[in-house]
């Protein structure tokens, strides 16, 4: 079988896709797949149209790639290829979007507020999170305590969006939940320095600590394993995908947002979550790629 994997870009996203292939290719390889990598420059389409894959295995973050439009173009010219369709991965690059639809279903998410111009926005309420409505890997999020830092958080997420979120600030615990083709993986846990899981904190922090299967009471594992899998299901979502969460100091879970195409190298958090499963990476590869 030809997997011709997919990655790069030219997504602000795209380093952390090209470490996430090379992992993806050699499990791949590793589980005896005749494998193709195949960078998303301007050629990539001529590229696969000489390999004919069997699959296309994406692994691409941020937009491009994320978003959609790779997914539509795949699907037009009959190519199959892995995760998520064009419509769920539409949505859930938006996190404006996406909260409203899960919102309608139930699921609990932040409340907050959507801008589409800065002189539209108002201070509601401090402490407060504001980001653009479409970045990843924390790009452009930030943490507002003063009124200051509010509108200097307000510009910096414009600078990367022309639509931005400001959203309560969920003071607690951090969480993330990967579900494997319908089936929920154990919760992963994220311990940071500040309690906020920033870009420092995801990339360049060694102090952040990931607990995994989450220190939770029963009870309330049971629900947030609940509640990802509704979101699984009512976003239609297809593969492996990550559901971030925030707690509460009651305990109630808010969906954050949910990644469609969540990091794979071997220290990303869904391979920890699957390998506390049982599943070993090379596994969760070829897991992904049989749907
Ligand atoms: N409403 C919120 N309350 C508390 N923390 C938040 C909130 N929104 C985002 N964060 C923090 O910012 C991080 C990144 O936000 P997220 O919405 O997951 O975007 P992305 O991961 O796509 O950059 C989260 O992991 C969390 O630590
Ligand atoms: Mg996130």
């Amino acid at each position: 079988m030809k997997v011709a994997v997919v990655y790069g870009g030219p997504s602000p996203e795209a380093e952390v896709s090209r470490k996430s292939a090379s992992g993806v290719i050699l499990a791949l390889k590793e589980k005896g797949y005749e494998v193709f990598p195949v960078e998303l420059d301007t050629n990539f389409l001529k590229k696969l149209e000489e390999i004919k894959p069997d699959k296309v295995f994406l692994v691409l973050h941020g937009c491009p790639g994320e978003d959609g439009t790779v997914q539509g173009l795949l699907e037009l010219l009959g190519f199959d290829y892995t995760g998520c369709n064009t419509q769920t991965s539409a949505i859930c690059m938006d996190k404006d979007i996406t909260k409203r639809v899960l919102k309608t279903y139930g699921i609990p998410v932040p409340a907050g507020e959507t801008y589409f111009s800065e002189d539209e926005v108002e201070l509601l309420e401090l402490p407060c999170v504001v980001k653009p409505a479409r970045t990843g890997s924390s790009v452009g999020i930030n943490l507002a305590r003063t009124e200051e830092e509010f509108w200097k958080s307000v510009r910096e997420a414009f600078s990367y969006d022309t639509k931005i979120l400001v959203e309560e600030y969920i003071e607690g615990r951090e969480l993330t939940v990967g579900v494997l083709n319908g089936k929920v993986l154990p919760p992963v846990e994220i311990v940071t320095e500040t309690g906020f899981y920033d870009y420092g904190a995801k990339y360049e922090k060694p102090t952040t600590n990931y607990v995994v299967p989450a220190p939770l009471p029963e009870r309330l594992e049971k629900r947030i394993l609940r509640i990802s899998e509704k979101v699984y299901r009512v976003l239609e979502c297809r593969g492996a995908v990550r559901i971030d969460f925030r707690l509460d100091e009651k305990g109630t879970p808010y969906v954050l947002e949910v990644n469609t195409i969540p990091g794979m190298t071997e220290r990303s958090l869904l391979p920890k979550a699957a390998q506390a499963a049982g599943i070993e990476f090379p596994e969760l590869i070829e897991r992904i790629l049989k749907v």
